[in-house]
């Protein structure tokens, strides 16, 4: 596979309540156009991602804003596949593109989370599980990733020291994202004494509810090189599902389709894991980051825990884990955050992150989960000629 990347931005990630869903979408459409030096009339294609907007914003039909927003009359159609929406979409930009139908296509990803109270949300993002035997009983996101961690720390005796290490790394890197949702360090004991959300996980070990966009435009790549953009590539895009409810899986300390997904991208790009410099994983909450890491085949079952823990995942340390921040300091508004980290993965291989920059970034690898590992889609981009 080689699809260019010649535009790409993310508005910073926060509470915006002076700014619209619109206001958001316009904002990454827009500075993305202006990084790939770009008109409007170029986009020949457009996708949207998002989640939630019909259940929080009462606003569906965003494939027609986003074509409103840049004035143009191009197909443009929104993308669904709950926290992993923003990467469906690249996969559905990236299949216009193979297909011959379009050359130039502009993929974007918004929500806005923060203008109606948490329940709300906490409801609207239960209807990415199975809403009749999780939801419907009272069960949430952070409950049942409570139980995958219960399970987790019970199989492979993980400390809840260890556990917080992922969001104290994760903070640390968020810190030197200007756009970050939280760009403030924690320690450990911040993240064991800060309230408890669902046992054993606190407030510092899950995701925000953030507002956010984000957008990239690829093209084929003798486009790329028509307009002299041609320095990042996508070599590999996969996407795999499991069960929608958890409690019909046979092991809950892993996930099957990141696992699938995975394998089928290192295939893709002719690569293993070893060849990765930086990743950016699915963090919505701190065990996430740990099964995604094993899943990915980055660390042997039962000790990615103890690898964070000791720096490994730090900035320019042996794999660098979420420069960006991760969703858990970065932030995740829903629809944005799959291409968000496409965001980042392309700054950090053009060596635009500054503080946060990845030293000789080469190949980078983007994961995204939807629901508790049902769907999941798997990037890998390099900027080796
Ligand atoms: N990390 C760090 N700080 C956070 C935070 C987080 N995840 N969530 C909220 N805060 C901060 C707020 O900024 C606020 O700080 P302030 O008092 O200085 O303004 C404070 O903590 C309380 O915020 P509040 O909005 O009252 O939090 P809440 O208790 O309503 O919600 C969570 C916190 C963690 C329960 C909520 O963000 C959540 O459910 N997150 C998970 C979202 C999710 O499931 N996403 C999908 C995953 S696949």
């Amino acid at each position: 596979m080689n699809i260019a990347v010649i535009g790409a931005s993310c508005t910073p990630y926060g509470e915006w309540w002076d700014k619209s869903l619109r206001d958001l979408l316009a904002q990454a459409q827009l500075t993305a156009l202006d990084d790939a030096g770009l008109m409007p009339k170029d986009i020949q294609e457009i996708f949207v991602a998002n989640m939630c907007a019909g259940q929080l914003s009462t606003q569906v039909n965003l494939g027609a804003m986003a074509a409103d927003i840049l004035g143009i009359h191009v197909p443009s159609t929104r993308i669904e596949g709950a926290c992993a929406s923003g990467a469906l979409a690249v996969r559905a930009g990236i299949a216009a593109i193979e297909s011959g139908r379009a050359e130039v296509v502009m993929v974007s990803g918004v929500e806005k989370m923060t203008d109606v109270d948490h329940t709300r949300v906490t409801e609207s993002l239960m209807s990415a599980t199975d809403y009749e035997t999780e939801g419907f009983v009272g069960a949430t996101f952070p409950a049942l990733f409570a139980l995958v961690t219960r399970a987790y720390m019970h199989t492979y005796n993980l400390t809840r020291e260890q556990l917080a290490w992922v969001s104290v790394k994760n903070h640390k890197h968020g810190a030197l994202n200007p756009s970050a949702h939280f760009r403030k360090e924690i320690s450990v004991q911040d993240v064991l004494k800060s309230s408890m959300v669902a046992d054993p996980l606190t407030l510092l070990d899950c995701s925000p509810m953030s507002d956010g966009a984000a957008s990239i435009i690829l093209s084929t790549p003798d486009f790329a090189k028509k307009i002299n953009k041609h320095d990042v590539k996508i070599i590999a895009s996969t996407q795999a599902c499991d069960t929608l409810a958890l409690s019909h899986r046979e092991k809950i300390t892993q996930f099957y389709a990141t696992q699938y997904a995975g394998q089928q991208a290192y295939k893709q790009a002719g690569i293993t894991p070893r060849d990765v410099n930086l990743v950016e994983v699915h963090d919505a909450f701190s065990m996430a980051e740990i099964i995604a890491l094993e899943d990915l085949g980055f660390f042997d079952r039962g000790t990615a825990g103890h690898e964070i823990a000791q720096g490994k995942t730090n900035l320019n340390n042996t794999l660098t884990v979420n420069a960006s921040g991760g969703l858990k300091a970065k932030g995740h508004p829903i629809g944005a955050s799959g291409i968000g980290q496409i965001v980042e993965l392309v700054q950090q291989l053009r060596t635009q992150c500054g503080a946060r920059q990845v030293h000789n970034a080469k190949i980078g690898l983007a994961h995204s989960m939807g629901g508790l590992g049902a769907t999941v889609a798997v990037h890998i981009l390099t900027n080796k000629e």
